[in-house]
């Protein structure tokens, strides 16, 4: 064939479409499962930061998160009836799959969709840190919509299931240096010690846009926003409105809570 003519020109260029495109498309599927394993690893080692088994999570080598992971006691709770659900193991519960899955999810009204994710997963792994005599510390999933991107997190509560202990995101995409402020460590760290129900068990927790007297009783509840980046921070108090309220966690909550008016046993 002429090297001038328009046919030949068409066919290579097809052919090397088509071969870049072989090639590309192989590339992220043959890596698809290795790039999976790294988001769980660093989900992991986020994981066991805020567990409190590691002073600094950024520090451990992927073998010790591995290893402390392990430590926790990973268990199922079912959200449509408040308790654990053992017939599935934690490690087999595809928590992104489960959340899109129309058998596995329910759709969320929008008059309850307060964190703005559509639907939820029926079943959601959570963890603990056990010891001798009951929980040590619980580690609930949380997440919902920020300005421009899905907040992931974990917020852990202390052995009575109502102080915090602490918040923490392990994938979110906001703007740098405005959204992404809620990984700043001061401000997470203002968060423990934090309350989230009252005595009636009303869940009174939010991210404040207004200063709140620290001498007031509102003040147990109450962490500031972050200024100049209202609307994650409000977006951050509306996941846990919805995550630890009513058709989140809330009932598993409650009811292991009237078990004991102490710390919650084991579960
Ligand atoms: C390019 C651009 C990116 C922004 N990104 C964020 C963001 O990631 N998170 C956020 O809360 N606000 C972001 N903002 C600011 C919001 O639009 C809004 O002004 C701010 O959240 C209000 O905070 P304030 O009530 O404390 O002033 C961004 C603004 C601009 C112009």
């Amino acid at each position: 064939m002429n090297n001038d003519s328009t046919l030949k020109a068409l066919l290579v260029v097809g052919l090397t479409a088509l071969f870049c495109s072989v090639v590309v498309t192989t590339t992220a599927v043959t890596l698809q499962p290795i790039q999976r394993a790294y988001q769980d690893l660093e989900r992991n080692r986020v994981l066991v930061g805020i567990a409190g088994l590691a002073d600094s999570a950024a520090a451990l080598s992927d073998r010790e998160v591995v290893s402390l992971f392990q430590e926790l006691d990973a268990r199922v709770v079912n959200l449509d009836t408040g308790a654990y659900d053992d017939s599935v193991s934690a490690d087999n519960l595809d928590g992104a799959a489960s959340a899109t899955d129309p058998d596995a999810s329910v759709a969320i009204p929008p008059d309850q969709d307060i964190a703005t994710i559509g639907r939820r997963a029926r079943r959601v792994a959570i963890y603990v840190v056990p010891r001798a005599d009951g929980i040590e510390r619980m580690i609930l999933p949380v997440y919902g919509q920020g300005m421009w991107s899905t907040l992931y997190g974990f917020i852990a509560l202390d052995a009575d299931l109502n102080t915090i202990v602490g918040i923490t995101f392990y994938e979110q995409a906001e703007t740098a240096g405005i959204g992404d402020q809620i990984l700043r460590a001061d401000w997470q760290a203002e968060w423990t010690g934090k309350k989230l129900y009252d005595a009636e068990g009303t869940l009174r927790f939010r991210v404040s846009n207004q200063a709140v007297d620290p001498q007031s009783p509102e003040a147990d509840y109450h962490v500031d926003a972050i200024s100049g980046a209202t609307v994650t921070t409000d977006a951050v108090s509306n996941l846990v409105a919805y995550w630890l309220g009513e058709h989140g966690f809330q009932p598993f909550i409650d009811s292991l809570r009237e078990r004991t008016d102490d710390d919650v046993q084991s579960p």
